[in-house]
C-alpha cells in the first residue's frame, strides 16, 4: 500500500510554526484566496471529500447549502468532540498538525463566507486544548488569523477562531447540540429541518465539519482535486485516520488510503491479534456501527460504500477488534450502558428504550435471560431506530440489533445455559418485615 499521508504527514516537529511554513504551510490558503469562494466549493465537490465525523456526507455539497446572499453573519463549527467509543483520531491532529487544521479552517470560512469559526474540543482533552490554543496564538501573532490577515494575504477577508471546550457529554458532538452548547444553553439536539445552513448558531447560517475533514482541505486546494480524487476508493477518496483498538498487538492511529482491506489494516498495520487468536467480531467505525463477524471480514474494504455493501458503515474509522474469547453479551451490555448513560432524555424511545435494553442485557448476564429476551431486545431496538430527534437513538439501537442478529448463536448459547434462577429459600415472616415496635411506650 502506498505511503500517502495527507492529514498526519511524517514530518518531525510539524507542530512548530517554522517547520510548517518550510513544508508548504499556508500555500493552500494563498491559492484559495486567489480564487472565488464558489471555485473553492467546486474544487472540494470535485475532490469527492466526505466528512470524517460519522455520516461520510459530501463536504463540498454541504458547503454549497450555505446561503450566498444573506445579511446575517455566517459561522463555521469545527467538531472535535470525539466522544464515540473507539474513536481517538482528532487529538492526533491537534498534537501533530495543528496549523494544517487552522489553515483548513481559514479556507473553509472563506469558501462559505464566515468570519468566525468555533473549534469545539472535548473537555477532557486538556493537553490538546492547550496545544491548539498555543498554535492559534502563534498564528494570530504572525497575522495569519484575525484582522491582520489583510496585510498577510493581501485579501479583503478576515477570520477569528475561538476554542469552545465541551464538558464531556457525548451528545455535544451531535451538530445541533454542539451549537446549543456553544450558545450556552442545554445541549438538547434540535429538530431538523431547519438544518444548520438555514438556521444554525444563534439562528444564523452555519456549517459543521469534523476536525479531520477540515484538515484535508489545504492539501486538496494545494495539490488539486484530480490528485486527491485519485487516492483510495473512487466514491470515498483520500486517506482516513483509522483508530485501531481492542485485541490487536499494535493499537493506534494509522493514516491509510480508503479502500484498504480490513484484514490488511488489522494484520499488517496493527500487528495482528495477540497469541494468534481468531477474530470473533470487528466493529469497523466506532461503537455505534453494525459489527461484523470475524469469519466474514475477508475481502472487506474500508470505505463508506464497501462497508455499506456488507451491512455496516465507516463511521469515524474507529476499528474495534475482538478475539475468539470475547464475551459478546458483556460487550453489548457495556456498549448499551454507554448510550443509556449518554441519552439526553429528550425523546421517549431513546430515554426509555436504552434503559430497557440495558436491563434486559443485564438480566441475560445474570443467567436469568431467555430466547424471548433476544427478540425483545431486537424489537426495542427497532422501535428506537428512526423514531428519535437525533442519531444517538440509532447509535444505541444498531449494536443491539446487529450484534444479536449476527451472533444469534452466541447469544442463544448464553440464554440456554443450564440456568438455575436463584429463588429465596424462605419467605420473610411478618415479624421480620414489620416495623419493630418493641420498646416503644405509649
Ligand atoms: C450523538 C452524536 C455524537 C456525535 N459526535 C461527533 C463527534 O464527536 N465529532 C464529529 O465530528 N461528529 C460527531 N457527530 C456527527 C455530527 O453531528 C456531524 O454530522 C459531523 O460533525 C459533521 O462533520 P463532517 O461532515 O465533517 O463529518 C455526532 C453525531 C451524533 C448523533
Ligand atoms: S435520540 Fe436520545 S440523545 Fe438524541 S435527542 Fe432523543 S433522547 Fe436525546
Amino acid at each position: 500500500m502506498e505511503n500517502i499521508k495527507i492529514v498526519l504527514p511524517d514530518i518531525p516537529n510539524l507542530d512548530k510554526w517554522d517547520v510548517y511554513l518550510a513544508n508548504g504551510g499556508f500555500e493552500g490558503a494563498k491559492k484559495a484566496f486567489s480564487k472565488t469562494p464558489d471555485e473553492i466549493i467546486d474544487i472540494v465537490k470535485k475532490s469527492g471529500l466526505r466528512g470524517r465525523g460519522g455520516a461520510a456526507f459530501l463536504t463540498g455539497l454541504k458547503w454549497s447549502f450555505m446561503p450566498k446572499t444573506t445579511d446575517k453573519p455566517k459561522y463555521l463549527c469545527v467538531n472535535g468532540d470525539e466522544s464515540e467509543p473507539g474513536s481517538f483520531k482528532d487529538r492526533q491532529i491537534f498534537e501533530y498538525n495543528p496549523f494544517q487544521l487552522i489553515e483548513g479552517i481559514l479556507i473553509t470560512c472563506y469558501a462559505i463566507g464566515a468570519n468566525v469559526a468555533y473549534l469545539y474540543i472535548r473537555g477532557e482533552y486538556h493537553k490538546w486544548i492547550k496545544l491548539m490554543q498555543k498554535a492559534l496564538d502563534e498564528a494570530y501573532s504572525h497575522g495569519y488569523i484575525g484582522s491582520r490577515m489583510k496585510d498577510t494575504f493581501g485579501i479583503d477577508f478576515s477570520c477569528d477562531i475561538y476554542i469552545h471546550k465541551g464538558a464531556g457529554a457525548y451528545i455535544c458532538g451531535e451538530e445541533s447540540s454542539l451549537m446549543n452548547s456553544i450558545e450556552g444553553i442545554r445541549p438538547y439536539p434540535r429538530v431538523k429541518p431547519p438544518f444548520p445552513a438555514q438556521k444554525g448558531l444563534w439562528g444564523n447560517p452555519t456549517t459543521i465539519n469534523n476536525v479531520e475533514t477540515i484538515t484535508n482541505v489545504p492539501v486538496i486546494i494545494n495539490k488539486g482535486w484530480e490528485w486527491y480524487s485519485s487516492i483510495g476508493a473512487q466514491k470515498h477518496p483520500g486517506t482516513l485516520l483509522f483508530g485501531v483498538s481492542g485485541h490487536v498487538n499494535k493499537p493506534g492511529v494509522y493514516e491509510l488510503p480508503t479502500g484498504i482491506l480490513l484484514t490488511d489494516l488489522i494484520y499488517n498495520y496493527a500487528g495482528g491479534v495477540p497469541n494468534n487468536k481468531k477474530i470473533k467480531c470487528v466493529i469497523p467505525g466506532g461503537s455505534s456501527m453494525p459489527p461484523l463477524r470475524g469469519d466474514k471480514i475477508e475481502g472487506v474494504k474500508m470505505d463508506a460504500e464497501s462497508l455499506k455493501e456488507v451491512g455496516s458503515a465507516i463511521g469515524t474509522g474507529g476499528v474495534i477488534v475482538m478475539d475468539e474469547d470475547t464475551n459478546l453479551v458483556k460487550v453489548l451490555a457495556r456498549i448499551t450502558k454507554f448510550y443509556y448513560h449518554e441519552s439526553c432524555g429528550q425523546c421517549t424511545p431513546c430515554r426509555e428504550g436504552t434503559g430497557w435494553m440495558l436491563k434486559t442485557l443485564n438480566r441475560i448476564l445474570r443467567d436469568e435471560g431467555t430466547s424471548e429476551d433476544l427478540d425483545l431486545l431486537i424489537s426495542v431496538a427497532n422501535n428506537i431506530e428512526g423514531n428519535t430527534v437525533c442519531a444517538l437513538g440509532d447509535a444505541a439501537a444498531w449494536p443491539v440489533k446487529f450484534m444479536i442478529d449476527r451472533f444469534r448463536d452466541e447469544f442463544e448459547k448464553y440464554v440456554k445455559r443450564n440456568v438455575v434462577i436463584p429463588v429465596p429459600n424462605k419467605v420473610h415472616s411478618m415479624r421480620e418485615t414489620a416495623i419493630p415496635l418493641e420498646g416503644i411506650k405509649k
